[in-house]
């Protein structure tokens, strides 16, 4: 007889991501019938050493972008592979995948096809043990919410105004529990639309569902996230900080970063100093990815002056990639890692990464991707790893609410063993 925990077949299926791209589905059976799905997201600011995310190119479909080639490989050499391991045995899952691409990016079966499979796998074991995927993945001691970086306001690559910020953020950390942190940032979001229309702004939203209006200044950007706070009854920097994602990969131009809302191009020194000054000014927490993805020299000589005050992230520095990791604590490049599983592509590898950040002191943010699904695993994967922080978008639209309903159900489902963590799990160090 089959083992219940064996895999038993895999299926895939092209579905629509929040952009309405394709993206893959895997859906897992084990030996006792327990069935899992499990959907990927897709980046916008991609960082340029991902895990390579496999599209089929053809034009005639999806404009390139579908995703047939992956659903294929899974349903034919992968599930080939993994058929008969043991769902409770990730790591031997995840290597199996590895070992059968036989790439060190992910290249030859697709990032996006081994990534569902790896996250199926995981969501299949935790429903036949009849235990949340949390406690699958953090054991009898997981308990803590995560303190959310909520995006309200989106520029960058993923709004289509003039804001050089990829991401203006709020951090209810002042909150006491995570249902009150989310509820503080509803709040704030209602009153920044009213203010946004005040002002005569368009309120559409962009791709995290934040406010993407027509600004063109960070500073604008972040005096209306005070504003909003302020007048919804909290403390700016108290209760809630501020975060940016500058994703500044996005504006190197020739050498030099390009703020073009500004009208400013900096070498990495100017940069910096554009930073401070705004750290100076506004009760800014963290900053993601402030310099390149390849810039260490530029985020070393930040980390150095900045990183006693300041998180910094390392988003497309470190792409969850536990080598890029390694070089970044060796040279003190950040003090905190953003993880997302499809920038490398296995769970095993999502957690080593995370694992490696937390020993060297850096904190960890889990994170969502700009194009999102209804697939809630990062909810699970930042209480079960007690990463104390997660960035899953704003306060509208289904993608990114299905992450903090998640978070709201596990936090009920604790009852009074859920700790919220608040600011302890903000990094100011080093
Ligand atoms: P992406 O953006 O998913 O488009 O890469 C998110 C981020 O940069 O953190
Ligand atoms: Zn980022």
């Amino acid at each position: 007889m089959m083992t219940a925990t064996v895999l038993r077949s895999l299926r895939a299926r092209e579905i629509l991501d929040s952009r309405g791209h394709p993206t893959i589905a895997v859906e897992v059976t084990l030996g006792a019938g327990t069935r899992a799905l499990a959907a990927v997201p897709a980046g916008a600011s991609t960082g340029a050493h991902e895990a390579h995310e496999r599209r089929d190119g053809d034009q005639e479909r999806y404009h390139g972008r579908g995703v047939r080639q992956a659903v294929q490989a899974v349903e034919g050499e992968i599930q080939d592979a993994v058929i008969g391991l043991d769902a409770m045995d990730q790591r031997v899952v995840d290597d199996a995948l590895n070992e059968l691409d036989g790439t060190s990016d992910k290249s030859r079966l697709g990032a996006n096809a081994l990534l569902g499979v790896s996250l199926a796998t995981a969501r299949a074991a935790a429903q036949c043990q009849g235990i949340p995927l949390y406690r699958h993945l953090g054991g009898l001691t997981a308990r803590i919410l995560p303190a959310p970086f909520m995006n309200l306001l989106n520029g960058g690559a993923h709004a289509r105004n003039r804001l050089d910020v990829q991401e203006f953020m709020i951090v209810p950390s002042g909150a006491s529990t995570f249902g009150e942190a989310l509820r503080w940032g509803a709040e704030i979001f209602h009153v920044l639309a009213d203010l946004l229309a005040e002002a005569g702004h368009g309120i559409g939203l962009g791709d995290e569902g934040g406010f993407a209006p027509p600004l063109d200044s960070t500073e604008d950007a972040i005096e209306f996230l005070l504003r909003a706070t302020e007048r919804a009854g909290y403390q700016p920097g108290e209760q809630v900080g501020i975060a940016l994602d500058a994703a500044a990969g996005e504006l190197l131009d020739n050498g030099r970063y390009r703020l073009k809302g500004e009208d400013l191009a900096l070498e990495a020194g100017g940069l910096a100093a554009y930073w401070t000054a705004l750290v100076d000014r506004y009760p800014i927490v963290s900053i993601e990815d402030p310099f390149g993805d390849d810039d260490w020299n530029a985020w070393q000589a930040f980390a150095a002056t900045e990183g006693n005050r300041l998180q910094i992230v390392g988003d497309d520095l470190f792409v969850t990639n536990v080598d890029r990791l390694d070089r970044g604590i060796r040279d003190r490049a950040a003090n905190a890692l953003l993880a997302k599983p499809n920038q490398v592509g296995t769970l095993s590898e999502t957690l080593d990464a995370i694992r490696t950040a937390a020993a060297a002191g850096l904190s960890v943010i889990v994170s969502h991707r700009s194009g999102e699904t209804e697939d809630t695993t990062i909810a699970d994967l930042a209480v079960g790893t007690g990463s104390g922080q997660i960035k899953t978008g704003s306060l509208a639209r289904g993608e990114r609410t299905a992450k903090y309903n998640r978070l709201l159900a596990i936090e009920d489902e604790l009852g009074s063993g859920a700790q919220y963590a608040g600011w302890q799990a903000l990094r100011r160090g080093r």
